[in-house]
Order: C-alpha cells, then sequence, then structure tokens
C-alpha cells in the first residue's frame, strides 16, 4: 500500500512519462526578463563577420558564447579553425568555433544544436528606427542587429539547457553545441571542422538541429528543405581597352552586346529555364508534397503587398509555394565592367562580366549543371560569330537540402510545436540556401531538422531586423518541449 501511494504521489508530480512540462515553462515565464537581458547584452556586441575592422567585436562575441555555455555547466572548447585570407595578401585570425557538450549517457539520444552569434553589417544611417546595436523593445518586439538572426535562437536553445539544470530536471538527451561566427560571410573554417571532427565530436550525435530561418506565417513551422545556389559569372572580352561609342562606334563588335545577347538566353518571360536538362532533372511533384503545401498557411495577396507588386508568375498558393521552394530559378544579379555611375557617359566596356545564379533543387547535380550552362552559353555565343571570347565560370555550387519529413525526429518536431502552440506546424521548405545542411548531412550522415522560431516578419538581413519577446520566449518552451519529444523516439 505505501509502494502503492508513493508510486501514486510520484507520477502526480512529474506529470505523464515523468515530463515536469509546467515546471519549465514556469521557470520560462519568471524569467523572460533575465533572458531579454541576456540578449541585450549580446545584440550590443557588433560582431559583424564581414567588417574585418569588428574582428576584435566577433572574438568577444565567440568568448561571451563559450562564457555563458561554461557558467551552465558545458564542457566547453574553444576551436581555432585558422585565418581569413585577406585581399591585399595579409591574413587575420577568423573567430573561433564554440563547441560545447551537456551530458554524455549512451542510453540517451544525443543532439547537436548548430547556431551563429555573427551578424550582417547594420548602420542606423542604413535606415534603421533604433540603434541596431541597442535591443529596443517596441510594443513587445524587440529589435536589434542579430536579434532574429541569430542570436535570440541561440539563447533561447541554450537557456533551453539553463532551465533543466536551474530545476535539476535531469537533461532527456545530451546536447551539443557548435556555434560558429563567420555564417554571414560563407562559414570559412566550419566545413574543415566538420570533417575534422566527424569521428569525435560527431561520433554520438544522432541528430543535427538548426533554427536559423524563420516562420511562413504567425503559425509556428517545421524546416525540412532549402534550396542549393550555382553561381556563375559570363565574362565577355574583346578590345583591349574602353572605347568611345562616337569615335569607335559601328565598328566593333561590343561585349556588353554579346553579353546581353547571350543572357536573355537563359530564362523565358515566363520563368522558363531555356538551358536543355536543367527542367528535366526536377524530381516530380508527388500527391503527398501537393498536400503539404495545400495545408499551409499562406496569403497570396499579403506576399504581393509585402514585395509591392500587382501580378506574381503564379497566382494559386500552390505553384507559388512550389516556384519558391522547389523549382530551380535563374536570377541574373549584374553587369561588372559596364558604366554604371548616373549620367550619360559613351563608354563601350572591352571587358563584361555577367553575374547570375540558379537555384539548386533536387535532383540537380552542381557538377552537371555547370556543363550544361557552359556548354548551352558557349553555343549560343557561337551562333553569334563575334570575334570576342566568352569565358563560363561557376565560383559557387551549393547543393539543395531535403529531409525526409517521415522519420520520428520530424514526428519530435511537430509534437513539440502541438505542445506548446496548440496547432499542428506548416511544413516548409526554405528557397534560400543554407550550405551547413548539406554539410553536415553529406559529412556525418546525419539526421537534421531545421525548428524555427524567428517571426515571418523579422527583417533578417535588413532594417529594422526584431525578434518577438512571445517567439523568443514561447520558441524557448518549443526546444525544451523539443528535446523532451527526441527522447521518446526509440534508440536503435
Ligand atoms: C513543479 O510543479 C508542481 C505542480 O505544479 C509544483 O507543486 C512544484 O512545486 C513544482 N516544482 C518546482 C521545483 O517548481
Ligand atoms: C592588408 O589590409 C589590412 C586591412 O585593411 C591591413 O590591416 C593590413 O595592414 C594590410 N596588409 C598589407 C601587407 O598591406
Ligand atoms: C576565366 O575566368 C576565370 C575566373 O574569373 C579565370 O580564373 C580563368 O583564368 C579565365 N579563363 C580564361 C581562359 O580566361
Ligand atoms: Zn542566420
Amino acid at each position: 500500500m505505501i509502494g502503492f501511494s508513493f508510486v501514486f504521489v510520484f507520477l502526480m508530480w512529474t506529470g505523464v512519462g515523468g515530463f515536469r512540462f509546467d515546471n519549465l515553462t514556469h521557470y520560462v515565464n519568471s524569467h523572460e526578463e533575465e533572458f531579454v537581458e541576456t540578449l541585450r547584452t549580446w545584440v550590443a556586441v557588433e560582431s559583424d563577420s564581414s567588417d574585418i575592422g569588428k574582428r576584435s567585436d566577433l572574438h568577444r562575441m565567440m568568448d561571451l558564447t563559450a562564457e555563458k555555455l561554461r557558467v551552465i555547466g558545458g564542457s566547453v572548447a574553444m576551436v581555432d579553425v585558422g585565418v581569413q585570407a585577406l585581399a591585399n595578401g595579409s591574413t587575420i585570425d577568423l573567430p573561433k568555433v564554440v563547441t560545447a557538450q551537456f551530458g554524455s549517457d549512451p542510453d540517451k539520444h544525443t543532439i547537436c544544436i548548430y547556431g551563429h552569434v555573427d551578424v550582417q553589417p547594420a548602420k542606423k544611417e542604413d535606415g534603421w528606427e533604433t540603434d541596431p546595436y541597442q535591443l529596443t523593445d517596441i510594443n513587445g518586439n524587440l529589435y536589434g542587429r542579430g536579434a532574429s538572426d541569430n542570436k535570440a535562437p541561440v539563447l533561447a536553445w541554450i537557456h533551453t539547457v539553463e532551465v533543466y539544470r536551474a530545476l535539476n530536471i535531469e537533461l532527456p538527451v545530451n546536447v551539443k553545441f557548435l556555434i560558429e561566427g563567420m555564417e554571414e560571410t560563407g562559414s570559412d573554417g566550419l566545413d574543415a571542422l566538420i570533417v575534422a571532427q566527424r569521428d569525435t565530436f560527431f561520433s554520438d550525435v544522432d541528430y543535427i538541429i538548426i533554427s536559423d530561418c524563420g516562420w511562413l506565417s504567425r503559425r509556428p513551422a517545421v524546416t525540412y528543405g532549402t534550396r542549393g545556389n550555382c553561381y556563375f559569372f559570363a565574362e565577355v572580352s574583346g578590345p583591349k581597352k574602353d572605347l568611345h561609342s562616337g569615335v569607335y562606334g559601328g565598328t566593333v563588335v561590343e561585349p556588353m552586346t554579346d553579353l546581353i545577347g547571350i543572357m536573355d538566353k537563359l530564362i523565358s518571360p515566363s520563368g522558363e529555364i531555356l538551358i536543355p536538362g536543367i527542367r528535366e532533372a526536377v524530381a516530380a511533384l508527388s500527391d503527398e508534397e501537393w498536400k503539404i503545401y495545400q495545408d499551409i498557411d499562406f496569403d497570396v495577396e499579403r506576399y504581393k503587398e509585402d514585395i509591392g507588386i500587382s501580378e506574381l508568375m503564379y497566382n494559386n498558393k500552390v505553384d507559388l509555394l512550389a516556384h519558391r521552394w522547389r523549382h530551380p530559378t535563374v536570377s541574373i544579379h549584374g553587369i561588372e565592367g559596364a558604366f554604371s555611375a548616373p549620367g550619360t557617359k559613351t563608354v563601350i566596356p572591352a571587358k563584361v562580366t555577367g553575374k547570375f545564379s540558379i537555384r539548386q533543387v533536387p535532383n540537380m547535380d552542381p557538377g552537371v549543371v555547370e556543363r550544361q550552362v557552359t556548354d548551352y552559353l558557349n553555343a549560343a555565343f557561337s551562333k553569334r560569330k563575334s570575334p570576342n571570347k566568352l569565358n563560363v565560370t561557376m565560383v559557387i555550387g551549393a547543393k539543395p537540402w531535403l529531409a525526409d519529413v517521415n522519420i520520428p525526429l520530424y514526428e519530435a518536431g511537430r509534437a513539440a510545436v502541438r505542445r506548446v502552440f496548440d496547432v499542428e506546424p506548416d511544413m516548409i521548405r526554405e528557397g534560400g540556401t543554407i550550405p551547413i545542411a548539406k554539410t553536415f548531412e553529406d559529412v556525418t550522415g546525419k539526421s537534421i531538422i531545421m525548428l524555427p522560431i524567428g517571426g515571418f516578419d523579422d527583417g533578417l538581413h535588413s532594417q529594422n531586423e526584431k525578434i518577438s519577446r512571445y517567439n523568443y520566449i514561447e520558441g524557448t518552451k518549443l526546444f525544451i518541449s523539443f528535446l523532451h519529444e527526441v527522447s521518446q523516439i526509440k534508440k536503435r
């Protein structure tokens, strides 16, 4: 009898399955101001990775991150990833990568949280309404550079561990962190670190979690794919120097005319990619996928309003989302070497370089795309019988990433959303590229999930970036809940 009531009381106290969710969320609620203050301290550090003049701030940001993880009991390492080569031939130190570990119980799953604490550039003069490095609360929105991308999500993860520890509740999974400081400029040094630590740091990791993106609407989302990107330079060169169009015009075949002629052959006015073989490589839309898009909360009219246009290429939700996420596209970004100042200078540029990129989706292969594009443009150019020279090069070849949403990891993500927000998440993809996801997958072979907590209107990379208190605090609860859901996955 004593045994029975003891078990009964124990179950009452711990809640179903031993998950003391109410205790944990209560702690989060009562520490909201403290969590906001920590974010304020972090946002105040101008950890702009693109500005080498701010490198000492960036180093300080990595120190702060390591310190925070140490204070809550992690075994922390700051990994040297070498130097960054500058244009003038000299080098500067890359920010160290911070790794941390909480727990190493072999009976538990191990997750690894990836995040970054560097930020995009920001100046008040760029059009910010507040000082970008002073976190400012306006109606529950916390404005500041890096607030949503990616400092608050990283802190929400750290607070998740902190809350379990503060309440003396055992972490349901082992948690590792991998936090870098060069994400906004291409994660210099990180690929090599992942390869080097594949059989050490990553050997016991079961799942990799990335929270470096946002929801699509007010409904929470789980992200299962990103597009890749192949970026091209097409250089057309002719005369050995720029020429005056009045003096020489009409006697030379102009590189700019050639370039525009071939660039116009990349994509039709209705958005059809004209390079042979590209559309054929795209995976067919399955019924399951169609259903996912159909269920997503997405307002086409508001999307149009946001961009400020009256007509889109596709007017129904499914086609629109499909073309944002799961179809390739060609974007022309600019022409280098062209006269671009205002006014009417009459120059014939001697050499011009067209820049364009093609977003990658399954089952495209960047190596194949490189050949298809090069062959196609060379053929189009030779039809012009121009005496100029064309040189096509692919300078970035990032693969797309796509996860299977039917694995238990994704059910854990959906269950965590249901518990905290009482809704089914939107299952979404990103039209942009997060190359590190593909690297993690290719090098470590582990499953990856993206669990965003940023709002759809957070203005990442833009003026007036913010995260709402709601997303920050409820997002922390989402992560707390997610740890529990992952612990419920059967160990293989
Ligand atoms: C946990 O929650 C239970 C029930 O709400 C409460 O009685 C208990 O005091 C809480 N424990 C802690 C450590 O907050
Ligand atoms: C290269 O540029 C950096 C940053 O502008 C500067 O600090 C450094 O002195 C330069 N090095 C050389 C060799 O000019
Ligand atoms: C073509 O351009 C690339 C990149 O700009 C350059 O490295 C390469 O030498 C060029 N090739 C020729 C034949 O000019
Ligand atoms: Zn980011």
